[in-house]
């Protein structure tokens, strides 16, 4: 949307799917609201004829007052029993949409999986990360991302991409981690390809620092345990040490035990 400067198309397309919304909501909510008085009407209007006319039969002695009531009662129930179907009428719908999109999520099978192979890393190429001519098209899409890329990132050194919006960075680094798996090509991570190693491993081996900065509620020191529960204290400032945030805790009043909100 942003590199293309479609935004204004975009709110369009938003703003229809409001104003359809909008409307559906009004009339399901004016139905119901007419509804009401209507099933009133015929509640009360029955049991006006039913006291009516059972009042005249008690009278003349052919039913008891309890026969009456116990009939108004039993009317009561049904006209009731009406009024909830005519409310399952309305949820009925909403609630198989609803359903539908549930399985459609529970049922969906991940495209990505665990070899049945499963070969472990080669400790000698620790850190090293091979792209070895990798072509990558996003399921659907009808031009690849990424042509024929290839590049070798060695251990203690800093590789960076550059490029415009746009350009396939994000989707290069998705490919390391095997959120994605390559058109052509292979990715290897300490000398063997991700495909072929198991993605928990995997992932406990890459540290990712994403555009966008999350933290989850709880203490600093949860924070940074969060992919490491039990990290020792001393490793715990190491790390607060390499992550320049020694300064910031330091303005803290309890420290690493200052409270974050997400
Ligand atoms: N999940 C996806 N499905 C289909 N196409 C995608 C998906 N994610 C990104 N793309 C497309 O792939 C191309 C590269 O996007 P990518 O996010 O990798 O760019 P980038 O270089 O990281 O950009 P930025 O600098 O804005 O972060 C874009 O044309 C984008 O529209
Ligand atoms: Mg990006």
């Amino acid at each position: 949307i942003r590199a293309f400067g479609n935004e204004e198309e975009s709110e369009k397309r938003f703003d229809q799917a409001n104003k359809d919304l909008t409307h559906t909501n009004l009339f399901v909510n004016r139905v119901m609201v007419s509804l009401m008085p209507i099933m009133m009407f015929i509640m009360q209007g029955m049991t006006l004829l039913i006291i009516y006319f059972g009042a005249k039969q008690v009278d003349l002695g052919h039913i008891a007052i309890g026969e009456m009531m116990a009939f108004l009662q039993y009317a009561m129930i049904i006209v009731m029993s009406f009024l909830m179907v005519a409310m399952i009428a309305v949820m009925l719908p909403r609630a198989s949409v609803a359903a539908n999109r549930v399985a459609e999520v529970l049922n969906t099978e991940p495209t990505i999986e665990n070899p049945v192979q499963i070969t472990s890393f080669d400790e000698d190429k620790k850190g090293l990360i091979e792209f070895k001519h990798v072509s990558f098209k996003y399921p659907g899409a009808d031009e690849p991302v990424l042509n024929d890329i290839d590049f070798t990132a060695r251990p203690g050194e800093t590789t960076a991409f550059i490029g415009s919006t746009g350009s396939g960075k994000s989707t290069l680094i998705n490919l390391i981690p095997r959120f994605y798996d390559v058109t052509e090509g292979e990715v290897t991570v300490d000398g063997v390809d991700v495909r072929n190693v198991s993605m928990h491993d995997l992932r406990d081996r890459i540290g990712v620092v994403p555009q966008k900065g999350l933290l989850f509620s709880g203490t600093i020191e949860s924070n940074i345990k969060y992919g490491a529960p039990d990290l020792s204290d001393e490793e715990l400032a190491e790390v607060i040490d390499v992550a320049q945030a020694k300064e910031f805790i330091e303005t803290k009043p309890l420290g690493v035990e200052e409270p974050i909100a997400q």
